[in-house]
Formats: C-alpha cells, structure tokens, sequence
C-alpha cells in the first residue's frame, strides 16, 4: 500500500511516499480504508523532531476517515464509515497511508450528514474541545474563550461551547480577513487583534465580566493575555503552542480572581472520557448544531505542501489529505 513515510524528523523533505505492506488484521483491531487523513499542527512538530515518544521512520497522520474493510465486528460492519484518533501517526504508523489497522475503541461511526473529507478533521479538534471543556466544569450560560477561530481547536471549543449554551462563545484572530470571514459564518464574538487587545475585546462583548474557561492553543504572548481576562474562580487550560512553548505570565491575574491554570494531553485521556466526549459531539453533528470546516484538501503525494499550508499559510479551518 502506499503511504507518506517520515524518514527522518528533519523538516518537510523528510516526508517520502512510500510502498508497504497492507497491515494485517489483529484481535481487537479493525482494518479501514482509509479515505481521508487530518492533517493536524502535530504532524509538524514531530517532523520538527520535537515530539517526546515518536522515533523514525514512521506514517504520519493523527485522525482519519474511512470504511471498515475487515474485522470490525457487530459495532463496526463491513462497509461501515469510521472516523478516529488515537496513538496513530504518534506513538505508531498513522493515517497518511492506504490502510490502518485501527484499534475498535478508537472508532467512531461518521453520521450519514457528514462526507469522509469533513469527518477526517473531526476527532482531534472535537474530541479536544470537548474534553477540555468537561474537564473545566463547563455548563450552559458560562463564558468561554478559544483563541484563534481559524485553527481547529478554537473553532470547535467555540462551535461546541456556542451548541452547548454558552453565554459568551468567543475567540479571536491576528487576522483582519479572518475576522472578516468568521463574521460571514455567524462567529459575532470574535476579536480582531489585528485593531484590538484581546483583554479589550473579552471585555467588551462580555461587559467587563470576563471568561469563566479559556482553552488555549496557541501560547505565548496570547496565553498571557488570556490569563488577564479571567472571570472570579475562572481556569485556564493550556493544550497547544501554535504561537510558542514559552510565555511570561502576571502571576496576580491568577491571584486576584483565584484562577486557575492547568494542561491537557489528549494521549493521557482515559478512553472512557473519550467515549463520552464522542456522545456529545456525534449527536450535535447529526442535529447540525456544529460544523466541521475544511479550508483545503490535498492528495497524499502533496502531504508535505498540506502541511505546509496549515502552519505557514495559516487557513481557516481544516486542511485534509484525500488518500
Ligand atoms: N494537548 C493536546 O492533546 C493537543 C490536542 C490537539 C491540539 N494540540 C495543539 O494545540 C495547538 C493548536 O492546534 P490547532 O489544530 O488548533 O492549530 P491550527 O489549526 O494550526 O491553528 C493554529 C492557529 O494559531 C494561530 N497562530 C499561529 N501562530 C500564531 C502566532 N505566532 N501568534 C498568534 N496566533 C498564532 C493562527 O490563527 P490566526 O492566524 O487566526 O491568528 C492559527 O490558525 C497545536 O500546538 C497543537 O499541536 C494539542
């Protein structure tokens, strides 16, 4: 089968288009053909060589989208359509390939509203959100911040919080188009930080309450000012660093309103968190209460030009392989 191999985990050139054996079907495992891959920041930092555990050569590709070809039991019929995330293109060969023998718990059958290409750029970003907005208490009418609307985690926190009964959904951009675009879609909450603080923005679309729950991915300078707009008893959570691993923080904006700040690592969730996680969102994707974006796709030969755009070009929404 064909697949895109990280020879090394020396930047773009060290992606290669590969011939593999198909895997072979295990207990517990399902095999799927793969029809579409997500192509996720991840990608990037392990080919960067900067990802504890993943050693080369090794498939990239985190989540993906496909149809169940053998071994998938009563839950998984042959034929039926599956999406999933899990140790893949991580921790083991991974989705930038023709097949994958997945493991039956990290599967997920794709609601029938929903094409491959669109159900491949889900797991990641929603099943992030959602844990991540468990884990910071959330409920109906509180106040929720998601940096960046045109990356994947911002834009399903934001998705998810707003479908879930949010009071305040709210993200931002460094962008002015981008700001521009997410009107267009119905993002109203949306702070344009090429005109304005993000301190500024949270204040004035929340007036002057602030957030009860920032997710982050982003680091760096937006972190700390993410931390400056948190409510009386608000939290934090830090998944990500698109912008940097490094930042500086005013350690009162913890203090003063007694917030708190915590990490999130997707590989660290026990699947029955992830189980749930799934509920939720597969039953507000079928009532179309959330809306997967896709900016662009590419074939699996352009892998390293996907990726590429995802983190120099910076789209709106998810850029995906068709395989
Ligand atoms: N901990 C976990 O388990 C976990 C799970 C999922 C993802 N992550 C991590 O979370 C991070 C975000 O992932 P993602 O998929 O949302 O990324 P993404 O789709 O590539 O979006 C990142 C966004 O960050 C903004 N950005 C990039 N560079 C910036 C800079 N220098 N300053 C300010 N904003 C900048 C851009 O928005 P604008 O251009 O609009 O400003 C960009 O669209 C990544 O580091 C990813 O690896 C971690």
């Amino acid at each position: 089968m064909r697949a895109m191999r990280a020879e090394t985990f020396s930047g773009y050139q060290g992606l290669k288009l590969i011939e593999l054996p198909k895997p072979a079907v295990t207990k517990g495992k399902a095999l799927v053909r793969i029809t579409a891959a997500g192509v996720t920041p991840l990608d990037h930092t392990i080919l960067s060589g900067q990802f504890h555990g993943s050693k080369p050569p090794l498939v990239l590709g985190n989540e993906g989208a496909g149809v169940v070809e053998d071994g998938g039991g009563t839950d998984f019929p042959v034929g039926s359509r599956v999406m999933f995330f899990g140790a893949y293109g991580a921790f083991e060969d991974g989705t930038d390939s023709e097949w994958v023998a997945v493991r039956k718990e990290d599967l997920c059958l794709i609601p029938d509203n929903v094409d491959d290409v669109s159900a491949a750029g889900i797991p990641v970003a929603y099943l992030t959100a959602q844990v991540a907005l468990t884990l910071a208490g959330f409920r109906a009418g509180k106040t929720v911040l998601a940096p960046a609307i045109g990356g994947s985690i911002g834009n399903a926190v934001t998705q998810l919080a707003r479908a879930l009964g949010a009071k305040h959904a709210m993200s931002s951009t460094t962008n002015h188009a981008k700001a521009e675009q997410a009107k267009a879609l119905g993002f109203n909450e949306v702070v344009d930080t090429s005109s304005e603080k993000l301190g500024d923005g949270v204040r004035r679309i929340t007036s002057g309450y602030g957030a009860d729950i920032v997710v982050d991915g982003i680091g760096g300078e937006v972190l700390s000012e993410a931390l400056g707009v948190l409510a009386l008893g608000g939290s934090l959570t830090t998944l990500g660093y698109s912008a940097s691993r490094k930042t500086t923080i005013d350690v009162t904006n913890l203090i003063v309103p007694q917030a708190s700040i915590r990490g999130l690592n997707m590989f660290a969730q026990p699947k029955a968190s992830i189980r749930t996680a799934w509920k939720v969102i597969v039953s507000l994707l079928k009532s179309g209460a959330i809306k997967p974006i896709v900016a662009k796709t590419f074939p699996l030969v352009e892998a390293a030009a996907a990726l590429r755009y995802l983190v120099e070009d910076r789209p709106f929404g998810r850029v995906v392989l068709t395989i």
